[in-house]
């Protein structure tokens, strides 16, 4: 870039270039009420809004559960394995334009089970997706299979036997939903479960929760990485430890400012993670709910926490190194990133 770093054109450029992985999705936040009305046409399904345009007015929460409500709401118009093809497609032709490699996308079978949608038709759907997306964009994926934490343990064992066929084609679990008052204490056994079958584990923790359900996650669950984790740095000990043991936490900027977990961007966890040496990822969580998708989230964040290019870089290198792919393909990513800094 021939202008100054401080230009949004440099930055912007900057981010568009690097190559990064998506490490917190939830496939079903990326419905888009253009698809959300097309699908609703499609299946029959009412819905209580006139237009996408009143749907986005609708997109004002005051904290998780107003948007939760919202979000399952939203899921209802899912019904077809084609359905669960196109919402999955149409997020990774948008990460593919973010220079997006890889994805660690969640998808929350519950949500669909519930509503009386086979577990196989949202994990057909999906996974053809990501396999067209590995063969004609060239991103790989993991696939995470979450659990609703504001239902009961006995429904999460039920979910766990029902991926029990699938298990070479889901490569982890999370904990996901309503956090307060659902410590992750409350699934240390389905989780436990979880990790005897190979499967990796992550947790939603400190979004909404105190860092006590941090250090839940991280003792009862053993949890690879942290989503979100923003309530973590209110615990010097725990963010020490979280330091030490290079653990990686997947924070969403936009998220947290429309979920009012941030009172505004420049307040975002990401400066004082970079700051304290923690592996901190930039994520979109939600983006159809949002407002933005991964390199919108990092322009938002670098023109509020006013990033250097080698922060940016380090965040990029973040994605990789915090993913559950194997060394020799974090380090080949790895290396891609640095060329694209040149
Ligand atoms: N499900 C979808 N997005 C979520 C979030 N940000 N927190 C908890 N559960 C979610
Ligand atoms: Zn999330």
């Amino acid at each position: 870039c021939s202008r100054d770093w401080s230009s949004d054109v440099c930055s912007s450029d900057l981010i568009a270039r690097l190559p990064k992985a998506e490490l917190h999705l939830h496939i079903e936040g990326s419905l888009e009420p253009e698809m959300l009305f097309a699908l609703a046409a499609r299946n029959g399904v009412a819905i209580p809004f006139a237009s996408p345009a009143e749907v986005r007015a609708a997109y004002a929460f005051s904290n998780l559960q107003d948007f939760l409500d919202i979000y399952y709401q939203g899921m209802s118009v899912l019904i077809t394995e084609q359905d669960f093809y196109d919402l999955t497609w149409a997020y990774l032709e948008r990460a593919a334009a973010d220079n997006v490699r890889h994805v660690e996308i969640f998808f929350d079978p519950q949500g669909h089970t519930e509503r009386g949608v086979a577990f196989e038709t949202a994990l057909d759907g999906i996974e053809r997706a990501l396999k067209d997306g590995e063969a004609r964009l060239g991103i790989s994926y993991r696939l995470i299979m979450c659990f609703l934490r504001h239902l009961s343990e006995e429904a999460a064992f039920a979910t766990l036997e029902q991926a029990l066929p699938h298990l070479h084609r889901i490569h982890g679990v999370g904990l996901d939903s309503s956090e307060l008052g659902h410590p992750p204490s409350k699934f240390q056994r389905v989780f436990a479960h979880a990790r005897e079958l190979g499967l990796h584990v992550t947790a939603h923790a400190g979004e909404e929760g105190p860092p006590e359900y941090v250090y839940e996650a991280l003792d009862l669950l053993q949890v690879e990485r942290i989503d979100h984790g923003n309530r973590a740095l209110e615990n010097l000990a725990l963010t020490r430890r979280i330091a030490e043991e290079g653990l990686t936490l997947t924070v969403c900027p936009q998220s947290n400012l429309r979920l009012c977990v941030i009172p505004d961007m420049a307040s975002s966890p990401v400066r004082r993670m970079l700051d304290l040496g923690l592996k901190v990822t930039v994520n979109s969580d939600d983006p159809a709910y949002f407002g933005g998708y991964i390199n919108d989230n990092f322009r938002s964040i670098t023109a509020a926490l006013g990033l250097s290019a080698a922060e940016l870089v380090q965040l990029a290198e973040n994605s990789f190194t915090g993913s559950f792919l194997p060394p020799d393909e974090v380090a080949r990513h790895v290396a891609a990133v640095r060329a694209a800094a040149q």
